[in-house]
């Protein structure tokens, strides 16, 4: 199991001196949206810049026609971020077309889906997807799969049911994580511990503010990177 620290601080220079003081840890970062269009694509290289080693998650969320989906992992590729994410309600065809434009390049990044997001409820989601949150979600994690995706964005509660309906090695990627207990439980609905991460066979847990709140971020990082090595 993977730690990946979210950079959801609210401007560049706070995001550069966490990294900064991550420098030493094995972890991966997560580049969102707000961050991407605020700071521009020389964030990855900034953050390379403070560890070669980092590995970059770009959490764009892709969605749109194969064909600009398509256009926009090459470009996303030419970055030289490890890993990023479309919507799995893009459609196979726009995923396929995805990977298959990946398949060219040397090293292409991991490319995981989104099946549902976590702030939609079950009418809400209804209402868009005409089905509950669970079947659909499933149903995409098998397309995404199908369509030769690495691996899915989930709760940690559906990990292995996901495993389970596709393959043990398409990974999962669940945010939600609280390792210092649940008090501190923000607008997260269902959060889940380390060990029930790991109970869940999470290959990526999300860490945000658990760390960059904490008094010392460097110190909450190790410990979490100390219990992921004693699991
Ligand atoms: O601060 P916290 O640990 O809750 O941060 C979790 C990170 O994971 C945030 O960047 C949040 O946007 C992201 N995320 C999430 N739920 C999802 C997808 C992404 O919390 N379903």
């Amino acid at each position: 199991m993977r730690l990946c620290v979210a950079l959801d601080l609210s401007d560049e220079k706070e995001n550069i001196s966490l990294a900064k003081s991550l420098k030493k840890c094995d972890v991966w970062l997560k580049v969102g949206l707000r961050s991407f269009i605020r700071d521009g694509k020389n964030i990855v290289s900034e953050l390379k810049n403070i560890n070669d080693d980092f590995k970059i998650f770009l959490d764009l969320k892709l969605y749109d026609i194969p064909n600009t989906m398509a256009d926009a992992a090459e470009s996303i590729a030419e970055l030289n971020v490890e890993m990023f994410n479309v919507h799995a309600s893009s459609g196979k065809t726009a995923m396929k077309m995805v990977k298959d434009r990946l398949s060219r390049i040397k090293n292409p990044p991991i490319v995981l889906s989104v099946t549902a997001l976590t702030s939609f409820d079950e009418n809400s989601f209804r209402a868009i997807y005409n089905e509950g949150v669970e079947k659909k979600a499933l149903q995409f994690a098998k397309e995404s799969y199908e369509s030769g995706i690495e691996g899915v964005v989930c709760s940690v509660y559906e990990s292995l049911m996901i495993k389970k309906y596709t393959n043990d090695d398409f990974l999962t990627l669940t945010p939600g994580i609280r390792p210092f207990g649940y008090a501190q439980k923000d607008d997260q609905k269902r959060v889940a511990d380390i060990k029930t991460a790991y109970k869940n066979r999470c290959d990526f847990i999300v860490v945000g503010r658990p760390i960059y709140q904490a008094k010392n971020p460097l110190d909450a990082t190790q410990k979490i990177l100390d219990s992921l090595k004693e699991i």
